[in-house]
């Protein structure tokens, strides 16, 4: 696949021109403003993670790689250990900024293992290196997407109705993005599906982000509210579930978007296939199982009163605000990635074909 710059550069978040600091497509202000911030401090990077400024676990590695580049060049240079362990305090702190997608973490130690197996080359030639190890995470992103949204496609006939959950698209990876990969990859092709976005309460990332993009895309998109997913099943228009990943344990449970799960047995209750569609990196083998996740817990004011004009709860009315839920394994047909489509058994089979493992 050739990848050009300008691929990357149109990525909601890339490299600046200068390499000195990381832009991102602002997504908390999505679709009504249409603003990049830049961003060359551990302080605003995790700001940016934290506030979903830049969001979608595959987005926020390639935010992580790219910032780790540009703290690098502001660290002192004088010896490896003092690089290294400045380096490694940036890292540990972008990580802590939410804990479930682990393409964070897994981004931020790609780049670090980076350093210490260049530990004997000089440091202004490390920093050069790690630049080109950011860049490579971007574009496997890019590829990777690719390749998940192909086979995605494959799994669809032209008309099929697809329903999402959450945003899965280019704005929360690279081009094409993962759940939304077989529409954009379609639509290219000329085979035209239609897509059900469910708006994805508390924060909207389906009202705001889903149906912005596959609308600007030229992509059928109908947005529904999350309680009405049901009944859009029941009346036959859905043929697929396809949502993204946060991370997958090594039995094939995986967090996504809370409210994923539910949509999943509901699913299974009308028979119709749910796959959830991700990169190599977002599967997490150190998790047996889904329990090993752990599940971000929000700001309460997201669902009183952030979308509000006045707060629709008391202050005082407690709330529980999980970010992402687990959906068991059993709910899924199979899982998408960019190494191709694993059926069950999933602990069988991811390993066979992400580590070419036998059993
Ligand atoms: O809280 P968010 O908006 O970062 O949650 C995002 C999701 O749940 C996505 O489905 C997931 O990160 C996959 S993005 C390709």
């Amino acid at each position: 696949m050739n990848i050009t710059k300008e691929d990357m550069n149109s990525c909601s978040v890339h490299l600046s021109e200068d390499e000195r600091s990381v832009i991102i497509l602002d997504q908390t202000l999505l679709p009504n403003e249409t603003k990049y911030l830049t961003l060359n401090t551990p302080e605003a990077v995790y700001d940016a993670i934290k506030s979903l400024a830049v969001r979608g676990a595959p987005a926020i590695g390639i935010c992580a790689g790219y910032a780790m580049y540009v703290l690098a060049q502001q660290r002192d240079t004088r010896s490896f250990e003092s690089f290294y362990g400045s380096l490694e305090k940036d890292g540990e702190y972008l990580i802590s900024s939410r804990p479930t997608a682990v393409n964070l973490s897994w981004a931020v130690r790609r780049m670090l293992s980076k350093v210490q197996e260049c530990k004997d080359i000089p440091v202004p030639e490390i920093i050069n290196i790690l630049g080109e190890e950011s860049k490579a995470i971007h574009r496997e992103d890019i590829e990777m997407c690719y390749r998940i949204a192909d086979y995605g496609l494959s799994l669809v006939k032209p008309g099929d109705g697809i329903l999402t959950h959450c945003n899965a698209g280019p704005l929360a990876t690279s081009k094409y993005g993962t759940a939304l990969g077989p529409m954009f990859l379609g639509k290219e092709r000329g085979i035209d599906l239609h897509v059900f976005s469910d708006e994805t309460r508390p924060l909207l990332q389906g009202a705001r982000l889903t149906s912005y993009e596959l609308y600007k895309g030229g992509i059928d998109v109908t947005l529904i509210c999350d309680n009405m997913a049901s009944m859009v099943m029941k009346n036959g228009w859905v043929q697929a579930c396809f949502v993204g990943c946060d991370r997958i344990a090594a039995n094939g449970d995986f967090a996504n978007k809370i409210g994923t799960s539910g949509v999943a047995i509901l699913a299974k209750h009308y028979g119709i296939p749910f796959y959830t569609l991700g990169p190599t990196s977002t599967v997490d083998f150190s998790c047996a199982t889904g329990d090993d996740i752990n599940i971000e817990l929000r700001d309460e004011d997201e669902i009183r009163s952030m979308w509000y004009e006045k707060p629709m709860a008391l202050s005082g009315v407690k709330c529980f605000n999980p970010a992402f839920d687990v959906t068991d394994h059993s709910l899924l047909t199979a899982i998408v990635t960019d190494k191709g489509i694993v059926y069950p058994p999933f602990d069988v089979n991811l390993r066979k074909t992400l580590l070419g493992q036998n059993d």
